[in-house]
């Protein structure tokens, strides 16, 4: 059954917003998603109504720790954790990696080897650097394939050894739009002892996430991307958590998940992760029927979360398949990612590339005035950036379509880049 998008983007009240007759096209969803209402409504039930710190014995009290309880449930049903005590909430991706990484720090010593990628975003690489140069660490970098996009498994297999503590990878490129094969990857570093620290802030708004399916220790993303508001979250093995010296205050309690969060959390934006995940649940039940056989192992809300992530991804796949079909006909276009129609179940929808003669940052001004949304610029995947030569030269245009965007924007987009390169060309 085909997605109802007069029926998604209903929900999606910036969809229609309209600016001196001109409407808004939203490619910029790599960098942050719009919302639904459902958000909404939770965030601002969640302000109205239960608007008090945690733990006290009073009703909006006692309301909030309900509503983060259900969040938490609503989180581990989205990726699949065994346990809602599994799932960690903090500020953001890069200050959960930031924060969690001193207390991996703790189980890590000086000549300890580290793997990190040459594909991911600086906040699955900063981080642990830092760690690295602290504590004496050895880092091994994976680089991936520049004709395929990919990771080669047997050059993993060569930076492995019984030295090797952690390895940190993506799930899905912010730059190239690869999805990596994480479990693989998690079965090479398992069977040599080591931690898997999996960053799925851009594989979670479109791919169903599974933690158990995967392998891994811990997994990381964050709500703005995946329709919610700015709210990072975790998920953790319980075993190695609870293994952890959480860097924390005195009073906070010793027990997972609390002990791993710092300070007074964002209670309006978990309710709003928790409206992003109902949002899903629609899809799911409404949408995406046939998709439910996928995971009949699921059932509830778990099934509908994955089934509708399925159909979503079957979506965007269409559309990834026009984007790069028109921009291979543009000249001097050069995509930084998979292309090949027969192998877009490997990546997302997001779409870096470069034109010839033209900086990318001309692109997006271009595109910004037609109010059409992109970035430009490495996207703070400085290493891909390097690494495909591009760095130098302003990085990349990227256009990330998501399941709300129509195939008549992808056409407005292209339109407009047939009629500006060539002038931008001569300019
Ligand atoms: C792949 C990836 N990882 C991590 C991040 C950082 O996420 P956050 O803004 O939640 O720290 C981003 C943000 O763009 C990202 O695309």
């Amino acid at each position: 059954m085909p997605i109802d998008l007069d029926a998604i983007r209903a929900q999606f009240p910036a969809l229609s917003i309209v600016d001196n007759d001109v409407s808004r096209v939203y490619f910029d969803n790599p960098a942050g998603t719009q919302v639904p209402l459902s958000v909404v409504e939770k965030m601002r039930d969640c302000l109205i109504q239960s608007n008090a710190n945690i733990q006290g014995n009073f009703r909006t009290s006692v309301q909030v720790d309900a509503l983060i309880a259900e969040t938490r449930q609503a989180m581990a049903d989205l990726l699949n954790a065994p346990s809602p005590d599994e799932i960690v909430f903090g500020q953001n991706m890069t200050t959960i990696t930031l924060h969690i990484s001193r207390s991996i720090g703790r189980l890590l010593h000086e000549g300890d080897e580290i793997v990190l990628s040459r594909m991911d975003h600086d906040a699955n690489v900063g981080p642990w650097l830092m760690l690295a140069e602290d504590l004496g660490l050895t880092v091994r970098w994976l680089p991936f394939d520049t004709e395929s996009y990919e990771f080669d498994i047997n050059m993993l297999d060569e930076l492995l050894n019984e030295r090797t503590k952690l390895v940190c990878v993506g799930y899905a490129s912010n730059m190239t739009g690869t999805i990596n094969d994480v479990k693989a990857i998690c079965e090479r570093a398992k069977a040599i002892g080591a931690i898997t620290y999996i960053d799925a802030v851009q594989a979670v708004p479109h791919i169903s996430t599974d933690v158990q399916d995967i392998g891994c220790d811990f997994l990381v993303c964050s709500a703005y991307k995946f329709f919610g508001p700015h709210q990072g979250i975790l998920w953790g093995r319980r075993e190695l958590m609870e293994g952890l010296v959480p860097y924390k205050v005195r009073p906070v309690s010793e027990k997972i998940p609390g002990c791993f969060e710092t300070g007074t959390q964002s209670h309006e934006g978990m309710a709003g992760t928790l409206g992003a995940v109902d949002y899903f649940s629609w899809i799911g039940q409404t949408m995406a029927r046939s998709y439910h056989t996928n995971y009949s192992q699921f059932s509830g809300r778990r099934q509908a979360l994955h089934a509708a992530m399925d159909c979503l991804f079957d979506y965007e796949t269409t559309m990834a398949k026009s984007l790069l079909g028109g921009l291979r006909q543009l000249p001097g276009v050069t995509v930084h990612g998979i292309t090949d129609p027969a192998a877009l179940d490997r990546r997302v929808p997001t779409v870096s590339f470069t034109v010839e003669g033209v900086p990318p940052d001309a692109v997006s001004r271009e595109l910004a005035a037609q109010n059409i949304f992109v970035w430009s610029g490495h996207f703070y995947a400085v290493e891909a950036a390097r690494l495909l030569g591009i760095y130098d030269q302003g990085s990349a245009v990227r256009v990330g379509p998501v399941h709300y965007n129509s195939a008549a924007e992808i056409d407005t987009l292209l339109n407009v880049l047939e009629d500006f390169l060539p002038r931008a060309h001569v300019a």
